[in-house]
């Protein structure tokens, strides 16, 4: 199964109905602002969790579409907030919305698209009691991702441990994952059980991916990932390859080098070049692709409660591409 085929085809099922909620209303320019991501598209690794996690546990994947349309409007609310608190200028190759709307209609976009997120809930065609299993996972995902993103940026400039790294992205990332996961399962019908093993696989996924992501910030391709690489070690942010780094770089004046690059918003191309070679010198980004290896194998044997299908096969296939894509 080639994750990246499933994903194009996921894309094509959900980009008309992630389009068609947002209409075209006053002031243009909140509307336009809040349909930048959603009509960019990114991956849509979320919307295509939820459909197959309906499918996989024999259920009917159309009648998940509304989660799948939902939680990708909330993981773009979370983008647009998120690049005005990392600073970031550039996201699905696009310039972020606080440069290009400026700050209030940033903030106002996200709040829009938050709210949509739940006007489309309410478009499921569950029984109540589903329904509101669904609206607990959606809900405590996004109160905790918030919890999530108060720690990631409270910790910027810090040197934190990885038990504290880890559970930052659990909070940041993992949840909404797994809110994806474990509501496209209740919509399929799926028994207490199999919603939680599922969820589990989506939660370990949700750490691989991030884990992945971040080693990405550092040596990916800016023109592959449309992010700016490098951000990471301008804010100081601590990633689990500086958590890694601090206790591996041997000599004190590296490490005294590698202090200096962190957190320093003067830092050139050149500057991150560098920082990149102090890690790669150090075996953290050895380190970090071994973790992130570590979680997608827990994530996929989670799964084994699942009868063959084709959905089941995507959701082993989308948990590999989370740590092998350039994207
Ligand atoms: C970006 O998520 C935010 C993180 C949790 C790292 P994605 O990498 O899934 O972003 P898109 O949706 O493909 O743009
Ligand atoms: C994104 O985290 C997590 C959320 C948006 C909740 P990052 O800040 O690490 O991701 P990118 O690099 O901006 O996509
Ligand atoms: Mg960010
Ligand atoms: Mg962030």
């Amino acid at each position: 199964m080639d994750a990246k085929q499933y994903l194009l085809k996921t894309s094509e099922e959900v980009d008309g109905p992630i389009k068609s909620y947002i209409k075209n209303e006053e002031p243009q320019k909140l509307i336009e602002a809040s349909r930048q991501y959603p009509y960019a598209g990114g991956k849509r690794m979320r919307p295509a969790i939820v459909l197959a996690a309906a499918g996989a546990v024999g259920g009917d994947r159309s009648k998940a579409m509304p989660l799948a349309v939902a939680i990708e409007y909330i993981h773009n609310f979370t983008l647009i907030h998120d690049d005005y608190m990392d600073g970031d200028d550039k996201r699905r190759g696009m310039t972020t919305i606080h440069v290009g709307y400026g700050m209030p209609t940033a903030i106002l976009a996200g709040d829009a698209l938050f709210a949509k997120a739940f006007q489309v809930i309410a478009e499921l065609d569950i029984s109540g009691d589903r329904l509101k299993d669904v609206l607990r996972y959606v809900t405590t995902a996004v109160w905790d991702l918030a919890r999530g993103q108060e720690m990631d940026t409270a910790n910027e400039g810090k040197i934190v441990s990885e038990d504290v790294y880890i559970e930052t992205i659990r909070l940041k990332t993992s949840v909404l994952f797994a809110a994806a996961a474990s509501g496209g399962a209740i919509i399929g019908g799926a028994d207490k059980k199999t919603v939680e093993a599922i969820n589990e696989y989506a939660m370990a996924l949700g750490l691989g991916f991030q884990i992945y992501d971040d080693y990405l910030g550092i040596a990916g391709d800016s023109s592959k990932t449309g992010k700016s690489v490098g951000n990471d070690i301008r804010k100081g942010k601590c990633t689990i390859l500086v958590t890694h780094a601090m206790e591996h770089i041997k000599d004190p004046q590296v490490l005294a080098e590698f202090k200096d690059l962190l957190g320093n918003q003067k830092d050139t191309k050149k500057d991150i070049d560098r920082a990149r070679e102090i890690l790669k010198e150090a075996g953290s980004i050895d380190y970090a692709l071994k973790c992130a290896r570590q979680k997608i194998d827990e994530a996929i044997s989670k799964l084994d409660c699942l009868e063959p299908s084709e959905d089941k096969d995507f959701m082993i296939a989308l948990a590999e591409y989370a740590i092998d894509r350039d994207v």
